[in-house]
């Protein structure tokens, strides 16, 4: 809100992803928003400077001990973008120094994690949001409130898939993080990396549905390059396929399918299947929208604005078999008018937007988009895949729960010693 307080920014881990906030905090700034990055923190020295002198912060505000950083009493939040298995460690470690937290995805490797993470809030009394940017769009909006106004009948099946040709983070994709493919630090592979973008939206339309049982299959039989193996000196540790069929309470079954490298054109998209009609969700966006690209036009890690879209398909009363496209881009005419009509909308169409409104008070715990809950919803079913795969057999929630271990970093070592990480053990209920 333009009038509210100023927030003042304190950013961990200043990796790629860094840099994506700081262009939406920018585009931000630019509309007049009060919002000022005053402290940032990174383990790696050089990048440390090299990105103080990109955003003009002074030296003294420039921290290779994050926990140093939190002793300042001049931050309203802090914006965690360190790697997947360090999400729990260091977002609770700055919700105990007393700061609200927007993490990055996924929320952790580990159902168990990202539990523990998820009761942080409470046992610190402090705001968490977690980054989804495919829950904070029109698509995920229009597609929501149609399922729960009954558009497509009763549903019994989805399919929450995503694909890339050749697109393994830190391989073929070499500009990205190597921790991607680190079994310690990125742990899994495209089904938490990608994956949750499109589980977490399919579970949010669907209203959260509460899961039964899960079948999962996770492979490492993926097609490597030998002269990308010498290039960047590593293979790919981490799963490639992620496959799953879950079951939840009241008779709806989804099917999973996330790849980050697969000699395959085309494997379909996301969809809803209910008893009066079907939805097609094309383009889903693992982008973030229109605030994250930059005066240049190229968002940081590359890859074009994804403009989300929906496919309605059913019968009408003549019995007419219809196919209707709903267009619900952000940013050409139709995106502009429903904003003209319904303004508040704009916080719910930008993941970072839609946390500082939170923290303005714009938004409440009852109108915001919970996204701390969605996304432990979806480490659990992705948890369930994961365990299922190792097992070779299905596993019920409750095996899921029992099973589930705390595997995040708790230990870590950096040029100027170990960091230790003081969290709670995780206790299945
Ligand atoms: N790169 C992308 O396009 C992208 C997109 C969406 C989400 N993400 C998520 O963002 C996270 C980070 O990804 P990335 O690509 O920026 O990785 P990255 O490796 O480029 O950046 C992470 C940074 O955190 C630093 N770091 C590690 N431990 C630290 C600590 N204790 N204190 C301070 N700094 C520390 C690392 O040195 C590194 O510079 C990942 O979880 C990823 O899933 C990345």
């Amino acid at each position: 809100m333009k009038n509210s307080k100023e927030i003042r920014i304190a950013i961990i881990g200043l990796g790629m992803i860094s840099h994506r906030h700081m262009t939406v905090i920018g585009n931000l700034q630019a509309e007049g928003y009060p919002i000022k990055v005053v402290a940032a923190a990174e383990i790696k020295p050089d990048r440390l400077k090299a990105w103080g002198e990109k955003y003009g912060l002074d030296e003294k505000d420039l921290y290779t001990d994050f926990r140093e950083m939190l002793k300042r009493d001049d931050i309203d939040e802090v914006e965690v973008c360190v790697h997947n298995n360090l999400h729990t460690s260091v977002a609770t470690a700055v919700m105990a120094a007393g700061f609200p937290c927007y993490s990055e995805k996924p929320m952790a490797c580990s159902y168990a994690d990202a539990k523990i993470l998820y009761d942080a809030q409470k046992l610190y009394g402090q705001k968490l949001a977690i980054q989804i940017s495919s829950i904070y769009n029109p698509q995920t909006r229009i597609a929501k409130k149609m399922v729960a106004d009954g558009a497509l009948g009763k549903i019994y099946h989805a399919r929450s898939v995503g694909h890339r040709r050749q697109g393994r983070p830190g391989y073929d994709m070499p500009f990205f993080s190597p921790d991607f493919l680190d079994p310690k630090i990125g742990v899994h592979g495209p089904l938490f990396d990608l994956g949750i973008y499109h589980l977490a939206q399919m579970l949010y339309i669907l209203g959260m549905p509460e899961l039964e049982s899960v079948y999962g299959f996770q492979s490492c039989d993926y097609w490597t390059n030998p002269a990308i193996d010498k290039l960047v000196n590593r293979t790919v540790p981490v799963e490639d396929l992620g496959v799953g069929l879950a079951r939840f309470k009241g008779g709806l079954c989804m099917d999973i399918y996330e790849d980050w490298a697969i000699h395959m054109d085309d494997i379909g998209t996301s969809f809803i299947a209910g008893k009066n009609g079907g939805l097609k969700l094309i383009d889903v966006d693992t982008t973030g929208g229109p605030r994250t690209v930059p005066a240049n036009g190229i968002i940081v890690g590359g890859g074009k604005l994804q403009l989300p879209r929906l496919v309605h398909f059913g019968i009408d009363e003549n019995n007419i078999m219809f196919e209707n496209k709903i267009d619900c881009a952000i940013g050409d005419i139709t995106g502009q008018q429903e904003l003209l009509i319904h303004p508040e909308l704009d916080m719910y169409n930008d993941n970072q937007l839609h946390w500082y409104s939170y923290l303005w008070g714009d938004l409440t715990d009852e109108t915001r988009v919970d996204s701390p809950y969605i996304a432990m919803q979806t480490a659990f079913l992705s948890e369930g895949v994961v365990l299922s795969s190792d097992l070779g057999r299905s596993v019920t929630a409750d095996e899921i729960r029992a099973m589930s271990k705390s595997i995040a970093i708790r230990e870590q070592e950096t040029g100027f010693g170990t960091i230790k990480y003081d969290f709670a053990e995780y206790k299945p209920e």
